[in-house]
């Protein structure tokens, strides 16, 4: 049987997300007093200077009008050293014109990754899996992707849970499979009898049956 290190944990959807203070790319951060009041994305990657997060790297900063336009703001992480992580900003910027603006954890006690359970020692001792936290204005977790070394993320599924996350706060309803913004939302099933006879007689949803109704906000 597999012991379980105490120092390892792995946060939950719900939870508040840890605090830590760290060393960046844009300087010393507090995480609970980075960018107040936005949504936060922070984001592992294995290592600088390797081709697949390198891409995804370039996928954020890529994105960076679409990220501002949802009150959002970006940090990233992996265990390597500042110097590392300066010369791969470079780097890239003069490789390919595209600048990581955003700033970049450098993680090189493990701190933050064993907080978050970036750190998955089954598949790496040393690098950060591809983690994605997805934490909002309140400092709650409330969506987190693990990648393991091997596959790049999807830049398309993150706006697009975000946006899922942002639009179900805002209107109180639920996503069905693959939707996308503009498309119908699923309204909250009943909870009581009395709720479940209203919504039988509802005609202006779009119903399965009682409870699976959508509309178009
Ligand atoms: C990569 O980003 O290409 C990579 C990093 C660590 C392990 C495998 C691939």
């Amino acid at each position: 049987m597999e012991t379980i290190e105490n120092t390892y944990s792995m946060p939950r959807i719900g939870d508040v997300a840890p605090d830590f203070e760290a060393v960046t790319t844009t300087g010393k951060i507090k995480f609970s007093d980075f960018e107040p009041g936005k949504w936060k994305i922070l984001f592992s990657h294995p290592a600088d200077f390797t081709p697949v997060c390198t891409t995804e790297m370039s996928g954020f900063a890529l994105e960076k009008d679409t990220f501002d336009g949802l009150h959002t703001a970006l940090i990233g992480l992996s265990i390597d050293s500042i110097h590392s992580h300066l010369a791969w900003v470079n780097n890239v910027d003069e490789k390919t014109g595209v600048y990581f603006q955003f700033p970049i954890i450098a993680d090189l006690d493990m701190k933050v990754s064993k907080f978050y359970g970036m750190l998955q020692p089954n598949e790496s001792e040393t690098a950060a899996v591809r983690a994605v936290f997805f934490i909002d204005p309140n400092h709650k977790i409330r969506l987190i992707m693990y990648y393991p070394l091997n596959v790049g993320r999807n830049m398309e599924e993150i706006v697009r849970a975000l946006k899922a996350l942002q639009f179900s706060d805002e209107h109180k309803v639920a996503m069905p499979l693959n939707w996308k913004p503009g498309e119908p939302v699923i309204v909250p099933p009943p909870k009581t009898l009395g709720e479940m006879k209203e919504r039988i007689e509802d005609d202006s949803l779009d119903k399965v049956d009682f409870y699976l109704a959508k509309k178009t906000i």
